[in-house]
């Protein structure tokens, strides 16, 4: 027993989460069956490590994993959702995995099947869970984690994961990061956080994603509106998400944007970005949240919006036939003069929007845990998502403080820093909206962000007509204002005198 933890699967996550482990010093016994995978897991730690020994150790074979471990072992997996989980799990059981090993998933699973898995396993193995985010960087330097599953687990994981998470300044709320093989960052706060019982870190994870899928809509909305309606060319775009990057949309996503609208392409001398084709992808945990949201019935609509914006992107064909039919407006760029008035507007419209997608997505999460009796601690979520993660942004340091004061905080726009924020830019976002709208742009997140926070608001929704809609054609009933909540009334519509009963 040579070493102190296993993985199994070393693709890009599982390399770097294992060259990440040995850079604080543990000794790790990859499994992969790719032999390919393994050299070049090996080509990597020789080249960054220098002359310093190798902390790794290749196995080809399952019981060679196990031989490599001290019992009870920890053995990660880093490999696809969904069925391999459960092959390898059973591999492993055949291999003679012990009732005290802790097998944990750091996939992208549906937090369901983590659940399940737990009870499943449970005779064979300790199953938990860790969610992982922060793509290649984040697991090679230091990943947002968020961990679930048996309490006594993750005593034993805690030391672990905390040493490999990424950092924050506890001062500042910033990340603290080293991109130096072997040097990792000591210090700060790290991203990493017990969620609570199976599957709810998934779940967490799950909500994460759809978030990311509603900000990068939103800021590809924002892109477009800039493109196509203020005619700028994609340097000049990055020069203004540069500067929205020193400021309070300053985000990991907003970073990358920048840098990806500055790239030109080597062959063409042309910007990268124009010569990729617009037919977005997508695995599945944005549409997970979606539907997550309409079964619990909580409204995440600018997630919805986001993946359906990414399936509308993939009818590339029909929508190419569909330019040359349907109409749009005849509008014209607006005089250079009011373009800086446009992009503050869009600046705005930005936060406010982004805003009202983390409110739903804290709020989807309040419900789930509800429903699923766990206890989640949202400044805690916060906190572990400031660093690390795709998300990261400099304004999950305030929302954290806004849960912090008030844990049972219903929803983030009524935290007051929040709703004066809103209030403050809410001229500027509508602008922005009914702008896009005049130039026949698309803008399902933004868009859906601004009706979300309208209805949120709004004392008296036109739901009265549609009840006695469904009363009319149904019979399904409805309340009544100046009576006792909860008792239902028939109105019988077709009757002389519409007489009510209930
Ligand atoms: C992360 C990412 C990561 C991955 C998503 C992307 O937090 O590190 O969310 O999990 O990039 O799977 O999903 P799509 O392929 O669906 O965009």
């Amino acid at each position: 027993a040579g070493c102190d933890i296993g993985l199994i699967g070393a693709g890009v996550m599982g390399k770097s989460l294992t060259l990440n482990l040995a850079d604080h010093g543990y000794r790790v016994a990859v499994f992969d069956r790719d032999p390919n995978r393994l050299d070049a897991l090996h080509d990597q730690d020789a080249a960054e490590r220098g002359d310093r020994p190798t902390r790794l150790h290749g196995c080809s074979t399952y019981p060679q994993l196990l031989a490599q471990l001290p019992t009870p072992r920890i053995i990660l997996l880093s490999i696809p959702a969904g069925k391999p989980v459960d092959e390898v799990c059973q591999r492993l059981i055949a291999a003679g995995i012990g009732t005290e090993d802790i097998v944990v998933d750091t996939g992208n699973s549906l937090w369901s099947d983590s659940q399940a898995r737990e009870q499943h396993y449970r005779s064979h193995f300790i199953f938990f869970s860790t969610a992982v985010s922060g793509g290649e960087v984040g697991a090679r330097f230091g990943p947002s984690l968020m961990p679930s599953g048996c309490p006594a687990a993750w005593s034993r994981l805690q030391p672990i994961w905390e040493a490999i998470a990424a950092k924050v300044d506890p001062e500042s709320g910033q990340p603290i990061e080293s991109r130096v093989p072997g040097k990792p960052v000591t210090g700060g706060e790290p991203c990493a956080a017990y969620i609570g019982p199976g599957g709810s870190g998934h779940y967490v994870k799950m909500v994460h994603n759809g978030i990311e899928y509603a900000d990068m809509q939103m800021i590809c909305e924002a892109y477009q509106i800039m493109r196509d309606a203020l005619g700028m060319q994609p340097a000049a775009i990055a020069a203004v998400f540069a500067q929205w990057n020193r400021g309070v949309l300053n985000s990991y996503l907003i970073e990358i944007s920048a840098e990806i609208l500055a790239t030109t392409d080597a062959d063409s001398g042309l910007p990268l970005v124009d010569i990729i084709l617009d037919k977005a992808g997508q695995k599945g945990t944005g549409l997970w949240t979606a539907v997550s949201s309409l079964q619990l019935g909580i409204p995440a609509p600018s997630i919805a919006e986001a993946v359906a914006a990414r399936s509308l992107s993939a009818l590339k064909p029909e929508r190419m036939i569909a330019s040359g039919v349907l109409a749009g407006p005849q509008a014209a760029p607006p005089p250079d003069h009011q373009k800086h008035a446009h992009i503050e507007a869009l600046h705005d419209a930005l936060y406010c929007a982004k805003l009202c997608v983390y409110a739903q997505g804290f709020q989807l999460m309040r419900c789930a845990a509800r429903e699923q009796g766990w206890t989640l601690n949202f400044a805690a979520i916060a906190s572990i998502w400031r660093a690390g993660c795709i998300i990261r942004a400099r304004f999950l340091h305030a929302i954290r403080e806004a849960f912090a004061c008030d844990p049972d905080l219903q929803n983030l726009l009524l935290a007051p820093y929040f709703a004066k924020q809103l209030a403050a830019r809410q001229h500027n976002w509508r602008q922005a909206v009914a702008h896009a709208a005049l130039s026949g742009i698309p803008i399902a997140a933004l868009g859906s962000a601004l009706s979300y926070y309208d209805a949120y608001r709004t004392a008296v929704l036109p739901a009265n007509l549609l009840q006695a809609q469904r009363d009319f054609f149904g019979a399904h009933r409805f309340e009544r204002i100046d009576r006792d909540e909860g008792t239902l009334y028939h109105c019988e519509w077709s009757l002389p005198g519409r007489p009510l009963t209930h």
